[in-house]
């Protein structure tokens, strides 16, 4: 490779393979010089050191190169040796939420909602295998064929999940939903546009009049972020008990206890699930349970807490309407394996569910909370649902969808917890709060 080579480097694929082939084989060479001398993070002095082997790597290689190549092959060498290698800069910027990697050559990343292909690459399936054993084994994990399927987490919160063959059929896949240091607030979705002001105002009234209430929504749709904002809702002095396969929620009140499942980590280790934890949770004297996510047995736990006076809990569940809401909680019941008919289990997610808030990505890539349901106990065979809010789609403009969200006619079947609390709530149309970005209007859950 030559000095022309790098300058076609982003047109030409085979001079971008050569371009990274040559980063790894700088930073394999400059790491076993090191023994181990730069592990300590980035360091002045570990960064100094590799600067220096880096100069006299270069030299050696002989290849005429253009100034500002260097920089970038060193920018290059640093990441390979200190982080991730190639996604290592889209570990650190800010604006990027999500990094894909099908196979050691297809990068994608999520930037503000959108996909993007990026042209960076693994130079072999060795090389992505290595860097995903460089984040697992720090955590006691190894993923290879016998054990192909890995969920671990970054020490910066960072959630990881990685499939290799002969699971991953073209290659080992990496998928890292990076942390967001803040957590988006319900004023932040409400500026994204995701919901309103009244939809918010809602919604707070409901968490704090101790609604039994159930985020649902498909993968990625923000349902860990909703749960986290409608936590900020539950008042200082109650005690909230957090239960979560990998800890993603951050509350910013005082009492909060945060529980972790925990895998086996050798094969005669135990495991510990979200059932297990929110059976403990309820000898813990909790005010509040919020749970992560309802994705097995824990279901009927959850709904049997629920209906036993620890009101005020919250989960999220995957599917895709409230109805689907309502069918996936009757199947996960199921598999609590306690073989209860299908009628008993109906009955109990209607009187344990209060509101079940629905969120989606809409077809512009935005996330919207596209209806807000509450649940009111069985009419027949049929769980009653009463819509209090609904996003109404009206087209496109510009490849950006156009709507608004519309408050239901009906009064809140709570109307009377809320004022017994002195919230009383009254749904306004949304044009007719005249939301502004500064100088938003609040809205009308007054306390008298
Ligand atoms: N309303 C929103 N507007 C814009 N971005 C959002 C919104 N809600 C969440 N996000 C971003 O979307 C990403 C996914 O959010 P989150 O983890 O809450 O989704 P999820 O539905 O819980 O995902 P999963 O199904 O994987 O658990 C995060 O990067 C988050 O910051
Ligand atoms: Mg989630």
């Amino acid at each position: 490779m030559n000095a022309e080579n790098f300058a076609v480097s982003q047109n030409n694929n085979q001079s971008r393979q050569d371009h990274f082939r040559l980063q790894l084989s700088l930073a394999e060479t400059i790491k076993k010089s090191l023994n181990g001398k730069a592990n300590q993070g980035r360091s002045p002095e570990a960064i100094n050191l590799i600067r220096n082997r880096f100069k006299v790597a270069i030299q050696h290689t002989n290849i005429p190169l253009q100034k500002k190549y260097v920089r970038k092959l060193y920018d290059g060498v640093v990441d390979e040796i200190m982080g991730l290698g190639p996604i290592e800069i889209y570990m650190r910027d800010d604006s990027i939420t999500e990094v894909m990697v099908n196979g050691h050559h297809q990068i994608f990343v999520e930037k503000e909602g959108q996909l993007i292909e990026v042209p960076e690459r693994f130079v072999s399936e060795e090389h992505l295998q290595k860097t995903i054993n460089k984040i697992v084994e720090p955590l006691g994990r190894k993923v290879d064929a016998s054990s192909p399927t890995v969920d671990a987490r970054l020490p910066d919160g960072s959630r990881v999940n990685a499939v290799v063959p002969p699971c991953a059929v073209d290659g080992a896949t990496l998928t890292i939903r990076k942390f967001s240091k803040d957590r988006l607030t319900i004023n932040d979705l409400v500026d994204f546009g995701s919901l309103d002001e009244s939809m918010a105002e809602y919604l707070e009234a409901c968490v704090i009049t101790k609604l039994n209430i159930l985020v649902s929504g498909g993968t990625g749709t923000g349902k860990t972020t909703l749960l986290n904002a409608l936590s900020g809702f539950i008042p200082e002095r109650e005690r909230i008990i957090t239960i979560e396969d990998a800890a993603e929620l951050r509350l910013n009140q005082r009492h909060v206890v945060r529980l972790e499942t925990k895998p086996p980590l050798l094969s005669n280790d135990s495991e510990v699930t979200i059932r297990d934890l929110v059976k403990n949770s309820l000898r813990m004297r909790p005010d509040r349970i919020v749970v992560g996510e309802c994705r097995g047995g824990e279901a009927l736990d959850m709904l049997q807490a629920m209906n036993t006076g620890h009101d005020g809990s919250m989960t999220t569940i995957h599917a895709n309407s409230p109805r689907d809401a309502i069918s996936r909680l009757e199947t996960l019941v199921l598999m609590a394996g306690m073989e209860i008919p299908i009628s008993v289990a109906r009955k109990q997610i209607s009187s344990a569910i209060n509101l079940i808030i629905q969120i989606s990505r809409i077809r512009d890539g935005s996330r919207k909370v596209i209806q807000i349901t509450e649940v009111g106990g069985l009419e027949g065979e049929n769980v009653v649902m009463q819509p209090m809010f609904e996003f109404d789609d009206q087209g496109e403009n510009d490849g950006k969808v156009i709507g608004s969200f519309k408050a239901g006619r009906l009064r809140s079947m709570y109307d009377d917890q809320f004022k017994m609390r002195d919230l009383s709530f009254s749904p306004v149309p949304y044009n007719a709060l005249n939301a502004t970005k500064n100088g938003r209007q609040r809205m009308k859950v007054e306390r008298s």
